[in-house]
């Protein structure tokens, strides 16, 4: 086991989140596996790269049972989550939980079920874009597009109606503020007790008129007793949590890459059939989860060679598995027309995530209009001053504003 020799890193979190990337070279080329000390004080385990993190999202000894490690450990890392009443979704629980929590969003996420939503993601892009175009001088493309376009989708998916879906998005911009404790934790309550309302109220609107939908799906199997209310409710918040700022950062983040890189939005906007390719090589390049994902290690696990003790925690990083000189060639060049790209910005293992292939849609329609509509978009400021949102600094890392001349 490599005990790091990197000061930056002995807390982890604690580096320069705006462009972790030389410093997550470094200590790859150290080794795959790294004890470090989390922002909390807690001991944790630090695994890199592709292979080692592969091994990781696979080895069944590391868990992802968050109310398990609460009560072993007294306080973990909830990533980002507002506490219990929220902990029961299949992202923070394993088997045989997991498995059925899983299966009974999984319809939703289908190609067949997905179709229809495609007209209403095209529409939604128009709109937005019809709105940035509107406006004089330069526009923030985070907060005109980036953000309210997933936004507007995963309140498409669960069904909640356009108006509501702007007081549920305030609520969520108040919990998962940038800074912790920049909002009064009465905020914070009100906040999470308004979407605890408006996703009850969706709860039990479909238990009395039942529909073919996730919300639907989900009401139906709580009244035969598969799934619990408290397990409902917290499904549907993890839901709209990583349905949003994950896919907001793939198309601010992605776009900001490409206009740093003049010449690859150039060969995008002249041959717009590499889009999908491209969204791959984005989210290799600076994938929306980066720094962490967490596991709880139940017994001790040998991992890249290097044994984990039980009762630590575990950080998978993600961002060095897309970056990882073993696996790429060129590992921080980024290069739309690369032939294949192999990533794991959605992670891996019985946890990968099961918005993939929607994320992966609103991209490719967020990327194909904005390349036909602005092919000379540019940047407003320089990329040096872009400024960046780390929500609590150990999971998500995107743009807090995008400021770009169409
Ligand atoms: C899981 C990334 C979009 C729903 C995950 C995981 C990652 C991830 C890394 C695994 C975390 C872990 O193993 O600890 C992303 C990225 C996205 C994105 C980069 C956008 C570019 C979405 C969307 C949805 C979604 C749009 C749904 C609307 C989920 C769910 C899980 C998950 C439900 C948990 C799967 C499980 O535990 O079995 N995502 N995600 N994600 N994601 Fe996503």
């Amino acid at each position: 086991m490599t005990r790091t020799q990197i000061p930056a890193l002995r807390r982890w979190g604690d580096y320069d989140r705006d462009n972790p990337y030389p410093l997550f070279a470094e200590v790859l080329e150290q080794g795959p596996v790294h004890e470090v000390t989390l922002t909390d004080g807690h001991r944790a385990f630090l695994v890199m790269g592709y292979d080692a993190a592969r091994e990781a999202l696979n080895h069944p000894g590391l868990s992802k049972d968050m109310e398990a490690a609460l009560d072993a450990e007294g306080a973990v890392v909830a990533e980002g989550l507002p506490g219990r009443d929220f902990a029961r979704h299949m992202l923070s629980v394993d088997p045989p939980d997991h498995t059925r929590l899983r299966r009974l969003a999984t319809p939703s996420f289908t190609r067949t079920r997905l179709a229809p939503l495609e007209a209403r993601i095209v529409e939604t892009t128009g709109a937005l874009l019809d709105d940035l175009e509107a406006r004089e001088g330069p526009v923030d493309l985070v907060a005109g597009f980036a953000l309210p376009l997933p936004f507007s989708v995963i309140g498409e998916l669960l069904g909640v109606e356009r108006r509501e879906q702007e007081r549920l998005a305030g609520w969520f911009a108040t919990l998962m503020t940038p800074y912790p404790g920049a909002v009064p934790p009465d905020e914070a309550v009100v906040a999470s007790g308004s979407i605890v309302d408006c996703l009850g109220d969706l709860v039990d609107r479909r238990l009395a008129r039942p529909t073919d939908d996730l919300v639907g799906d989900l009401a139906r199997a709580a009244k035969a007793g598969t799934i619990t209310r408290k397990e409902l409710m917290s499904s549907l918040f993890q839901l709209v949590v990583a349905g949003h700022h994950t896919t907001t950062s793939l198309i601010g983040n992605g776009v900001a890459a490409l206009l740093q890189h003049p010449e690859q939005w150039e060969t995008l906007a002249a041959d717009p059939a590499l889009v999908p390719q491209a969204i791959e090589e984005l989210l290799r390049y600076d994938a929306p989860v980066p720094h962490s994902t967490f596991r709880y290690a139940t017994s001790n696990v040998t991992i890249a060679g290097t044994e984990i003790p039980a009762g630590v925690q575990v950080v998978v990083n993600l961002a060095t598995a897309g970056r990882d000189p073993a696996r790429h060639d060129d590992p921080h060049e980024l290069d739309v027309t690369r032939p294949s790209v192999d990533h794991m910005a959605f992670g891996h293992g019985i946890h990968h995530c099961l918005g993939a292939r929607l994320a992966r849609l609103e991209a490719r329609i967020a990327f194909t209009a904005l390349l036909a509509r602005f092919p000379h978009l540019r940047l407003a400021v320089d990329h040096r001053d872009l400024r960046w949102d780390h929500g609590d600094g150990l999971v998500l890392r995107g743009l807090s504003e995008l400021p770009v001349h169409l």
